[in-house]
């Protein structure tokens, strides 16, 4: 999918009219390897189509930005940089909601897995006399309530997260996020990741029950992970405004699922 969007809709003749050095941003890198493999796919596209425009005349230069929390252990990520690659690279650690590169300097940026993770638990979660998550970590299974404290996290995060970016990267620029979803009218409660927190938050609840753990600090303890519906990102691209969506695709977690998942208290 991301070959074919630089195939089809990334300008590379426009992007390199000025220079000839290209910006790559991976947001969310972690330690690797994934994100060498990304970032290789992504340069392999780019060249390949801009060999084909200027019949190899014409040599583009990449400068790789690998992003994470400044937490993250870059040391790692450095030290296992592939030794044949062909491009420059640098970290730099930070929230990605927030502006993390100079304006109009980025001209691709890519985020695999990383979106889902929310700038914070909802503040109304925190609060016992609001949304109180009771015996619960996530929104999956959990009231309305909790369900929309986590959508509207998400929206404002989301709003961030693209008002920086669209400051970042320039004109005719594209950028590719790859999201844990869910699909449309599905609720978080039917999909794995959904089922895995139930399961664990039950576990926490009955450790609560024999006295191994505090009530209260389960309660209170939420996962600020939220996987969003393409209504729902279609929806917040749309209300940011600074971006088009050239294509969006959802992989249906749930067909992961061979068989109805049961479990019996004991088993
Ligand atoms: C599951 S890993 C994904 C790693 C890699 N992109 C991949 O596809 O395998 C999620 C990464 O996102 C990073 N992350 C989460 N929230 C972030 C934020 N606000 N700013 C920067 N990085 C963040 C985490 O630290 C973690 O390294």
């Amino acid at each position: 999918m991301i070959k074919e969007a630089i195939v089809e809709k990334l300008d590379t003749k426009s992007l390199s009219s000025a220079s000839n050095r290209l910006c790559i941003a991976d947001l969310g890198c972690s330690v690797g390897p994934n994100t060498f493999f990304a970032v290789q796919n992504i340069i392999d596209a780019i060249e390949n189509k801009h060999k084909s425009e200027y019949d190899g005349s014409h040599k583009l230069e990449f400068q790789v930005f690998f992003n994470d929390h400044a937490s993250n252990d870059f040391n790692t990520l450095f030290t296992s940089l592939p030794l044949e690659r062909q491009y420059f690279s640098a970290g730099v650690p930070g929230t990605f909601y927030d502006q993390l590169f100079p304006s109009s300097s980025i001209h691709f940026a890519h985020s695999s897995y990383s979106l889902h993770w929310l700038s914070k638990v909802p503040e109304k979660l925190l609060d016992q006399n609001s949304s109180w998550n009771k015996g619960k970590i996530h929104c999956a299974g959990a009231s309305d309530e909790v369900v929309n404290a986590y959508a509207a996290q998400f929206e404002k995060d989301m709003g961030i997260f693209l008002n920086a970016r669209a400051k970042e990267i320039v004109p005719e620029g594209m950028i590719v996020l790859i999201i844990p979803g869910i699909p449309d009218e599905v609720h978080p409660s039917e999909l794995p990741a959904g089922i895995l927190f139930n399961f664990l938050g039950s576990s926490l609840v009955d450790r609560a029950n024999e006295g191994i753990l505090n009530e209260a600090q389960i309660d209170s303890f939420n996962l600020p992970i939220y996987s969003a519906s393409p209504k729902e990102m279609a929806s917040l691209v749309k209300i940011n405004g600074c971006f088009s969506i050239e294509s969006m695709e959802v992989t249906d977690p749930r067909s992961k699922i061979h068989d109805p998942m049961k479990c019996s208290k004991g088993l």
